[in-house]
C-alpha cells in the first residue's frame, strides 16, 4: 500500500471514530425507586427549573444575599461551590426547602488531599504505592468535610503526566496509568464511603481527559494525543474510577486534537456515557465552557452552551452559558429538551445517592481527630522516598545528641501543606523543627533556617548555619519549594532548587566536611543532579501535610523504614523532559554511554555512531527512575518461577519467588511487576507496570510470595481502536524498581 493510501486509510479511521457519535447517550434502563422519583420530579419541573439544576453558583463566601436566596427559592440553582460555613449551608438548604420542588443543593468543594487534616499531596500519596492507606485518607477527608455541609469533592485528579514542569503534577498520580488507576479507585472508594449517610462525599474524577499531556507543562495548553495514548495512557484511570463508582466526572480545560474537552462528543458522549455506560453526572471545569471562545471553537456563550450540552456536559461550573441560553436554544429547536432531561436526571440521581433529600445539612464529626492525625503521619511516612543513602547514614545512629536543623523548609508550616488546601490551617502543622525538638529535646536542636523562604537569595545567615552544623552530631538540611510554586497555573521551567539553596548545601559541605542529610519538601520532582553529588542522603518528602514533621522524625531516627517509591521519573536536566519509564524503543536505541561534551574532539564533525547517544551532554536515563525508593532493609529476590510459561487465552500469569531481607532493619518492600510485548502489531512500551505488592519483613527473614497478573493486563488498543491481547512471546520483569529487575519470559498462545 502506498504512503498516500495508508494516510487516507488512517484519516478515514480517525474520521469514523470522530463521527460515529450517537445523538443521545445510552438510556439508563432502571426501574428503581430512585428513577421513579426522578421521573415524578422531571414531570413536574418547568424547563427553566430544569436548567436551574444544571447551574453551579460560585457562592458568596460566608454570605447569603437576598438575591441568592430568591434564586434558590425560585429553583434556579443546582449547586453552590466553596461555601463551608455550616450556618450558611444550613440557610441555603432551608431556602431550597421553600422552593416548589424542594430539591436540595449539592455543595461542592475541592477536598483534594484532606479537609482540615491535610495528608500528603496526591503525588506523594501515589508514592505510597498503597491504595489501602490512600482510601483511608479520602474517607477521613469526607467525614471532616461533611461537618460543614459539603457533599461533593472535586477529586480524585487522575491526570497522568510525564512533565514535572507542569504545576499540577503535584495533584496528579504521576506517570503510570496502572498506578493512577489503583489510586483513583481507592480515592473514590474512600470519599464515597459506600454512600453511608452523612459520611460520604460524591467523588469527581477529573479532568476528562488528557490534561496531563499539555505541551511543555504549560497549564491549560494544547493537547495532541494519538488514539493509542488516549486509550492506553490517559483513559484507564478514569475507567477505574468509574468502575469503583465515581458519581461524577469533570471535563478538562484543554482541547484534545482540536476539539475542547468540554465539547468533545467523542470522549464524553461516546466513550464515557455510551461505551462505558456512565450513569453519573458530568460537570464542566471552572469557565471551561466560556474558554471555548478563546480556543477558537465557539463564537459566543450561546454556541458554547449548545456544543457542551450536545457533547454531554450536564452541569456548568460557575459560568452562565447554560442558564443564559439553553431555554432559547430549546425554544429555537436547536437543542432537544431530552438532552436537558437526561442531564437533570443525572444530577438528581447524584443528589438521591448522596442522601441529600433525607439530610442536606452539615453533620456532626470531629476535625483533627487523634486517629486522623495518626493516619496523616502514617500516610506521610509511607509517601516519603529515600532517594540516596550513602554509607547507610540513615537512620541516625543511636546516641546522637545534638542535631542541626537547617534550611528554609524546616519550619514552613504553611508551605509543607502543599497546593489545594483551602481548609487546612498552618496552626495545626507539625513542622520538622517542632518534631525534632520534641524528639531530641529543645536544648539539643540547633535551628537555623539560613534562608527565610525557598526563593530567598540572601546569604547573610549562612555563617550561623555553618556554626550550627559545626556544633552538632548530625546535620539535617530541609530544602525544597514553597507550596505556591506548584499547583494550577504554577508551572516552572527551571526545576532546580530555587533561591540560594544549592549554595547553602555547598557552603555547609565545604566548611564542615561533615555528612549532610538533605530532606526535600516539594510539589514536584526537582532536578537534583548537583544535590545528589554533595548530599550523603536525600529523603524526598513531597509536601507532606499536617503531620509531615512528625513523619520525618520517625523515618530519620529509624522508628519506621522509608517505603515510598517514585510515581514519576526524576530528570537529570530539564532538557530531558519528558523522561519516563514506559517509553517506546526506537530503531536506534541508545547504546549506553553518552559522549560527554568535553570528549568531542575539537575541529571534527565526525559522529560516533558506535557510541550512539540520545544527548551529547547528559545520560539518557533519569537521575532516579520510576519505582525507585530505598528502604532500611536489603531485599533480594530468589527462586523466581512462572506457574505457566505458555498462557492460554484468559489465563492469568502467576509469578512465584522468595523475598529475603538481608538487612539489619525491618522494612517494607514494594514488589513491582512489569511486562513487555517485544513484537506487536503496534510497537509497545519497553516496560509497563502490571502488578504491585507490598511485603514487610524482619531482618534476616524470607517469604515465598505468589503474585497474579490478570490476563487483561497484557492488552492494548490496536490500530483499529480495538482492545487486543496478541499471541506471541512476552517478557516479564520483577524487582524493587523499574530499572533493576529480574527478567523472565512467557508465551501467549493463540
Ligand atoms: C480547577 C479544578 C477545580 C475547580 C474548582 C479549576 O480551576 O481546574 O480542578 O476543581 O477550579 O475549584
Amino acid at each position: 500500500m502506498s504512503k498516500a493510501s495508508l494516510f487516507f486509510k488512517s484519516l478515514c479511521l480517525s474520521l469514523t471514530l470522530l463521527l460515529a457519535v450517537p445523538a443521545f447517550p445510552k438510556p439508563v434502563l432502571t426501574n428503581s425507586d430512585t428513577e421513579k422519583k426522578i421521573d415524578l420530579l422531571l414531570g413536574k419541573m418547568s424547563l427553566k427549573e430544569k436548567i436551574g439544576q444544571m447551574y453551579m453558583h460560585p457562592g458568596e463566601y460566608g454570605n447569603l444575599s437576598e438575591d441568592l436566596k430568591a434564586r434558590i427559592r425560585d429553583g434556579q440553582i443546582g449547586s453552590i461551590l466553596n461555601e463551608v460555613d455550616p450556618k450558611i449551608v444550613t440557610a441555603i438548604q432551608d431556602e431550597a426547602k421553600k422552593s416548589k420542588h424542594q430539591i436540595p443543593l449539592i455543595m461542592a468543594r475541592d477536598v483534594i488531599h484532606g479537609f482540615r487534616t491535610i495528608f500528603p499531596i496526591p503525588l506523594g500519596l501515589a508514592a505510597t504505592f498503597n491504595p489501602t492507606i490512600v482510601e483511608e485518607t479520602a474517607r477521613v477527608s469526607a467525614i471532616e468535610a461533611r461537618t460543614t455541609g459539603v457533599t461533593w469533592t472535586f477529586a480524585p485528579m487522575l491526570d497522568v503526566t510525564r512533565d514535572p514542569r507542569w504545576g499540577r503534577v503535584a495533584e496528579s498520580p504521576g506517570e503510570d496509568p496502572y498506578l493512577a488507576s489503583l489510586m483513583g479507585a481507592a480515592m473514590v472508594r474512600g470519599f464515597q464511603n459506600d454512600f453511608k449517610p452523612g459520611q460520604s462525599l460524591a467523588a469527581c474524577a477529573k479532568h476528562f481527559v488528557a490534561y496531563g499531556a499539555v505541551e511543555s507543562g504549560k497549564d491549560y495548553n494544547t493537547v495532541v494525543v494519538s488514539q493509542q495514548q488516549l486509550h492506553d495512557l490517559y483513559l484507564p484511570p478514569f475507567k477505574a474510577a468509574i468502575d469503583s463508582g465515581s458519581a461524577t466526572i469533570m471535563t478538562a480545560f484543554n482541547e484534545i486534537n482540536g476539539v475542547p474537552a468540554t465539547a468533545n462528543e467523542y470522549t464524553l458522549n461516546e466513550i464515557l456515557k455510551t461505551n462505558w455506560g456512565f450513569t453519573g453526572m458530568v460537570v464542566s471545569d471552572w469557565g471551561s465552557t466560556e474558554n471555548m471562545i478563546n480556543h477558537g471553537y465557539s463564537k459566543d456563550l450561546k454556541m458554547a452552551a449548545r456544543q457542551s450540552i450536545k457533547a454531554g456536559v450536564d452541569m456548568e461550573m460557575v459560568y452562565t452559558a447554560y442558564i443564559d441560553h439553553l431555554e432559547q436554544l430549546v425554544a429555537d429547536g436547536v437543542v432537544d429538551e431530552r438532552l436537558i432531561d437526561d442531564a437533570v436526571r443525572r444530577i438528581l440521581r447524584i443528589k438521591f445517592k448522596i442522601g441529600l433529600f433525607e439530610n442536606p445539612y452539615p453533620v456532626q464529626g470531629e476535625l483533627l481527630a487523634k486517629a486522623s492525625l495518626e493516619l496523616a503521619k502514617q500516610a506521610a511516612m509511607e509517601s516519603m522516598v529515600l532517594l540516596t543513602n550513602k554509607g547507610g547514614i540513615l537512620p541516625l545512629k543511636k546516641g546522637i545528641k545534638k542535631v542541626a536543623i537547617i534550611g528554609p523548609m524546616a519550619h514552613a508550616p504553611h508551605d509543607q501543606l502543599g497546593t489545594w488546601v483551602f481548609d487546612g490551617k498552618k496552626e495545626d502543622t507539625i513542622t520538622p523543627m517542632m518534631a525534632f525538638k520534641e524528639h531530641f529535646g529543645e536544648e539539643n536542636i540547633l535551628f537555623e533556617p539560613a534562608l527565610s523562604y525557598s526563593r530567598d537569595f540572601s546569604k547573610q545567615k549562612f555563617g550561623e548555619a555553618v556554626q550550627a552544623a559545626e556544633n552538632s552530631d548530625a546535620i539535617l538540611l530541609f530544602l525544597g519549594e514553597e507550596s505556591i510554586l506548584s499547583g494550577e497555573a504554577h508551572s516552572r521551567v527551571f526545576l532546580n532548587l530555587p533561591g540560594a539553596q544549592l549554595d547553602l548545601l555547598k557552603k555547609l559541605k565545604l566548611e564542615t566536611n561533615k555528612p549532610i542529610i538533605v530532606v526535600i519538601l516539594a510539589g514536584r520532582p526537582l532536578v537534583l543532579t548537583e544535590v545528589s553529588k554533595i548530599a550523603d542522603a536525600i529523603l524526598y518528602a513531597w509536601h507532606p501535610g499536617t503531620m509531615g514533621g512528625a513523619a520525618i522524625v520517625e523515618l530519620v531516627t529509624g522508628a519506621q523504614s522509608p517505603s515510598g517509591k517514585l510515581p514519576i521519573s526524576f530528570p537529570r536536566a530539564v532538557g530531558q523532559i519528558p523522561v519516563y519509564y514506559n517509553h517506546k524503543s526506537t530503531g536506534r536505541p541508545p547504546s549506553g554511554n553518552y559522549l560527554s561534551m568535553d570528549k568531542i574532539k575539537v575541529g571534527t564533525n565526525q559522529v560516533d555512531l558506535e557510541n550512539r547517544a540520545v544527548y551529547l551532554d547528559v545520560e539518557t536515563t533519569p537521575l532516579f527512575p520510576f519505582g525507585h525508593g530505598l528502604t532500611y532493609g536489603k531485599f533480594s529476590f530468589h527462586d523466581l518461577s512462572l506457574k505457566s510459561t505458555n498462557l492460554k487465552v484468559g489465563e492469568s500469569i502467576e509469578v512465584k519467588f522468595k523475598l529475603t531481607n538481608r538487612g539489619k532493619f525491618k522494612a517494607k518492600e514494594t514488589i513491582q511487576v512489569y511486562i513487555n510485548d517485544p513484537v506487536a502489531s503496534l510497537t509497545r512500551p519497553v516496560k509497563e507496570l502490571v502488578a504491585i505488592k507490598q511485603v514487610e519483613l524482619e531482618p534476616g527473614n524470607s517469604r515465598v510470595i505468589s503474585l497474579e497478573v490478570p490476563y487483561r493486563r497484557l492488552g492494548f488498543h490496536n490500530s483499529q481502536g480495538k482492545f487486543v491481547i496478541e499471541p506471541g512471546d512476552y517478557k516479564l520483569y520483577i524487582g524493587s524498581e523499574s530499572q533493576k529487575t529480574h527478567t523472565m519470559t512467557f508465551k501467549v498462545l493463540r
